[in-house]
């Protein structure tokens, strides 16, 4: 039987390596994105993924976005809440709309994509909801105040909505990725980059391809006693 995957912020960063990799295994996959038509269309170019156009930090978008991937694909067994932003400043020039659109989009959108697929999920007795957060929902970053908190928040619904759905043959796991190699970190000044790199005891920045190496597993149905749990994949920056 194929599944059917749905990867929020699928085509490009970890993202895009989470569609690649779920799609060699076997899944039907939708890659969803906000912004960036044209790094969208050479995705689906390159890979033959479909890619499918709305915010995830609005709920009547998701609500309707994923009613047209479930007309298309079939019904979404596999939600990959990976889509994030950043807005970086130290907290006494962060401004509200800084705040507000990190959060909106990192925590309200993990919200906003798994509530609409939740019924559907507990009545096939079948899901699986893997959210992306981050080391810095762990540990706090400078200049994240927002980020960490919202990251911090989806660890939060991960362990609550697990309870929820253990009876029902859902698993809800997170991922916390150190510093990957995406356009993410490289917007980081580089001799801030340099310093993060120091601190990470396996001396390199992490490939997308080992975040979605994760996801794979955790989306598997063998992985189906795991949930309410974090994959922590940081080379040793952080243990959590
Ligand atoms: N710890 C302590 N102090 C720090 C610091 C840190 N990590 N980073 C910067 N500072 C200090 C600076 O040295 C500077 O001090 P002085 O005023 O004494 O010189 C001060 O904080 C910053 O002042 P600036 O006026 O330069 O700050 P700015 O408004 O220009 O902001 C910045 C700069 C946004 C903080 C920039 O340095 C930055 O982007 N830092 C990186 C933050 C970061 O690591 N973000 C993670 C992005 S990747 C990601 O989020 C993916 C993931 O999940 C891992």
């Amino acid at each position: 039987m194929t599944r059917t995957a749905l990867v929020t912020g699928g085509s490009r960063g970890i993202g895009a390596a989470i569609s690649i990799a779920l799609k060699k295994a076997g899944y039907n996959v939708a890659a969803n994105y906000a912004g960036n038509d044209e790094a969208a269309r050479k995705f689906t170019d390159e890979t033959g993924i479909k890619t499918y156009k709305w915010s995830v930090a609005d709920y009547d978008a998701c609500a309707a976005g994923i009613k047209t991937v479930e007309e298309d694909l079939g019904p979404v067994e596999v939600l990959v809440n990976n889509a994030g932003i950043t807005r970086d400043a130290p907290f006494h020039k962060m401004t509200p709309q800084q705040w507000r659109e990190v959060v909106d989009t990192n925590l309200s959108g993990v919200f906003n994509m798994t509530h609409p697929l939740w019924n559907g999920m507990r009545e096939r007795k079948f899901g699986r909801v893997i959210t992306i957060s981050s080391i810095n929902g762990q540990k706090g970053q400078f200049a994240q105040a927002n980020y960490s908190a919202a990251k911090a928040g989806d660890l939060g619904f991960t362990k609550a909505l697990a309870q929820e759905g253990a009876r029902a043959g859902i698993t809800v796991n997170a991922i916390c990725p150190g510093y990957i190699a995406t356009d993410m970190v490289m917007a980081v000044p580089e001799k801030v980059r340099e310093s993060i790199i120091a601190q990470i005891p396996v001396g390199r920045l992490g490939e997308s391809d080992e975040i979605a190496r994760c996801v794979v597993f955790l989306a598997s149905d063998e992985a189906g006693f795991i949930t309410g749990s974090t994959i922590t994949a940081n080379g040793g920056q952080y243990f959590a």
